[in-house]
This record gives C-alpha cells, sequence and structure tokens, in this order.
C-alpha cells in the first residue's frame, strides 16, 4: 500500500484495526492457566504465540505498514501518531513477552522436572541369580567324582524300550515296566524312569575301560506328595575295567560319601536285587545330623563303633541307636534310625556288558543310582520336596 497523504485519523483507524486484530487472536492466551499442562502442551502454546507474534508484529503485519504511515501524515500531526503507533505497538509486544516469559519458565521447569536425578535414592541392586538346590547338591557330588577321575555324562531324557529295559536286563515281564510306572510316548518310547540308561549309551560311545557319572532327570507315574514327584534327579555311576571287584565298588561309595559329609561317615551294603546287577546291594550311610545315634541333643554312641556282624558278602553295621538308651530327641532326617537309605549298587550284569559288546570273560564293573531329592530335602531342612518344582523364587532364594 502506497499513501500519497493522509489523515490521521484514517491512519488511526488502521492502527486500532490492527490492534484489534492482535486483540482478537490473542484473546487465548490472556489469563494463561498452564495448570494441568505438560512440556507438549506448552511447547505447542509457544509455538503458536511464536506464529502469532510474527503476525502482528512481524516485517509485513498491519501494524509494520501502520507504522510506514508516520511519515506520510501531516507534519503537524506526525509527532502525535508517531507517539500513538509505538504506543500500540509496546502495549502488543509487552502482552506477548508476559505471556513467552510464563511459558518459558513453564518450559524450563518441566524440562527439569523430567531430567531430574535424585542422587539421595539408594541404587536398584540388580537381583544376582543363584543355583537351585538341587543343582548344587549335583554340582558337589559331580566335583567329587571328577577329582576320582570319573567323567560326566549327559544324555537323553526320552528312551527306547531298549535303552530303558532290555539292554540293561529288566525282561518284558518285569513290574518296571509296567504304565503305572513308566511314561511311554510314542510307541517304543518311554521318558527314561532311571539314569541307568546311561551305562548303555556310555560304555556304547567310549568304550571300556569306563568311569562316568551321569545325573539327570528321570520320570515316573507317581501322584506328587510331600516324598513323591514324578519327575526327580537320580545320579548313576558306572565304573568298569579289568579286576574290578566289589570291593572298589564299596571303596568308591564310602569315599564320596565321606567326601561330602564327613570324614566319621559310615557306610553300609545291604543285599538286594537289581536285574541289571549281580550282586547287587543297596547302601546307606550314618546320618549326617546325629552322627548315626538316632538322637540329638543326647549322648550316644555313633553307628561306626557297632560290631560288624555280616558274614555275607555285604557288610551290615548294625546301628547302635536302639542297643542303647537314648537319651536326646529322636533325630528327623534319619527318624532315629541313625542310617540314611541312600541307593542301589552292585556288580555290572554280564549281560549288561554283553549287550554293551564288552566281554564279561575280561572285564568287570561296579554300577550305582541313587536320587538327589530326598538328599536335598534333608540337607537343606525341606519338608516337602514338591517346594523344589514350584519355582517359588521366595523359596528357591533361601538356599545358595
Ligand atoms: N536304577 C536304579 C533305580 O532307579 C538305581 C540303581 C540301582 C542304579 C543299582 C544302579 C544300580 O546302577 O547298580 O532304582
Amino acid at each position: 500500500m502506497v499513501y500519497s497523504s493522509c489523515f490521521m485519523s484514517e491512519a488511526k483507524e488502521k492502527v486500532e484495526s490492527a490492534q484489534n486484530a492482535f486483540t482478537a487472536e490473542f484473546v487465548r492466551f490472556v489469563d494463561l492457566n498452564l495448570n494441568g499442562s505438560d512440556l507438549a502442551d506448552a511447547e505447542a502454546l509457544m509455538r503458536e504465540l511464536g506464529e502469532l507474534k510474527i503476525r502482528h508484529t512481524g516485517k509485513k503485519s498491519a501494524l509494520a505498514e501502520s507504522k510506514k504511515l508516520i511519515g506520510k501524515v501531516a507534519p503537524e500531526e506526525r509527532g502525535e501518531f508517531g507517539q500513538y503507533v509505538q504506543s500500540v505497538e509496546k502495549e502488543i509486544v509487552s502482552q506477548i513477552e508476559t505471556v513467552e516469559t510464563a511459558l518459558t519458565a513453564f518450559i524450563s521447569n518441566a524440562k527439569i522436572e523430567l531430567e531430574r536425578l535424585d542422587v539421595t535414592i539408594p541404587g536398584r541392586r540388580p537381583r544376582t541369580g543363584h543355583l537351585h538346590p538341587i543343582t548344587i547338591l549335583r554340582q558337589k557330588i559331580e566335583d567329587i567324582f571328577v577329582s576320582m577321575g570319573y567323567a560326566i555324562e549327559d544324555d537323553r531324557e526320552i528312551e527306547t524300550d531298549y535303552y530303558n529295559f532290555d539292554a540293561l536286563n529288566i525282561p518284558e515281564d518285569h513290574p518296571a515296566r509296567e504304565s503305572q510306572d513308566t511314561f511311554y510316548t510314542t510307541e517304543g518310547f518311554a521318558l527314561r524312569s532311571q539314569t541307568s540308561t546311561v551305562q548303555i549309551r556310555a560304555m556304547e560311545r567310549r568304550g571300556v575301560p569306563i568311569r562316568i557319572i551321569a545325573p539327570g532327570k528321570v520320570f515316573r507315574r507317581d501322584t506328587p506328595d510331600m516324598t513323591h514327584v514324578p519327575m526327580f534327579h537320580q545320579i548313576e555311576g558306572l565304573c568298569v575295567d579289568k579286576g574290578i571287584t566289589m570291593a572298589h565298588l564299596k571303596g568308591t561309595v564310602t569315599e564320596w560319601l565321606k567326601r561330602l559329609f564327613g570324614e566319621d561317615t559310615v557306610t553300609r551294603f545291604r543285599p538286594s536285587y537289581f536285574p541289571f546287577t549281580e550282586p547287587s546291594a543297596e547302601f546307606d550311610f550314618s546320618c549326617f545330623k546325629c552322627g548315626g545315634t538316632g538322637t540329638v541333643g543326647g549322648l550316644q554312641e555313633a553307628v561306626g563303633s557297632g560290631q560288624n556282624t555280616s558274614g555275607s558278602i555285604v557288610d551290615v553295621d548294625q546301628p547302635t541307636a536302639n542297643s542303647q538308651q537314648p537319651t536326646g530327641e529322636r533325630c528327623r532326617p534319619c527318624k532315629g534310625s541313625g542310617w540314611i537309605e541312600l541307593g542301589g549298587c552292585g556288580m555290572v550284569h554280564p549281560n549288561v556288558l554283553k549287550a554293551c559288546s564288552v566281554d564279561p570273560q575280561v572285564y568287570s564293573g561296579f554300577a550305582f543310582g541313587f536320587g538327589l531329592e530326598r538328599m536335598a530335602a534333608m540337607l537343606f531342612n525341606i519338608d516337602d520336596i514338591r517346594h523344589m518344582f514350584e519355582n517359588d523364587v521366595r523359596f528357591l532364594e533361601q538356599f545358595r
């Protein structure tokens, strides 16, 4: 717009209309209440305000155009008009600045709030994992056997009937094969019901001489209760070489139990039957809690000092708990007997060796197997073995 000349009243109108246009748009910023707004809201308002500022005070604004009129009004009115335009401009700019200041303060506070770091808050400790009680016990036993020159074998949990039964000299009509005892999967396959399967697999793979232990899960169709779960853990041991005898078996079992429970631990072997060993025995050890006395808190003579009365192939040390007057409380882990029954063992049956193409005329060996749950329950004072598999971290955390 170019004015050749103009009257002050006309020029003032232009200024007024510029001011009115500003006021109409600015109304939403008057008495701005930022309560309940966040950083993003305030930044959006700030952008809008910036645009509004350019529209109403920028070079192309109506106000700027009106300022150009100063030179055009009559010289005697120029001073008054000039002052008027400037006062309107000042008013507009000051209103914008007030809101700008408030928004800037709000934005800066909101940013500080967002980035606030309270160095006095206690740090969040990373939760360190730890081992399951069964793993703790398994690793202890593995360490002992590794130090005695045994290798550790790991093998499959789904087995064929051949490895779970036939190769282990378990005949077709043996009760262990019944579906009540075993989980059959696809025809011809079953979840292994014992780690003895690994005896066969290991001898096939490694040949003889061999010294291995095989820890792992086994499965049996049991209804869970305080002392039974359908999945539990066993450790199998196997040693085959020339000239291996029952003495080696007894020495080995006694030695690892001494290393686990202490030098004073005594073992006993009771004649038993297993299809894959001949002769077979079950082995017990003197209770780690009462030292074989059967009582805690009273003076008792330990199991180891009892007379060996056995003339059979296995030694049976009589527990002394019954032969003496108990003076303390009945020991819990051994139920007052002084002995803890642990597992089965024996000399590997010639049929088992033959199944692995090992000549029983040249080689002989011993094997043993035992469960980990009962032992862990006794060691860690757990009254119900189901707790071990419910995976409640509050329970599991207690064992380290
Ligand atoms: N496999 C037997 C079981 O599950 C335990 C066992 C007994 C393993 C005697 C052996 C053994 O190696 O010789 O009850």
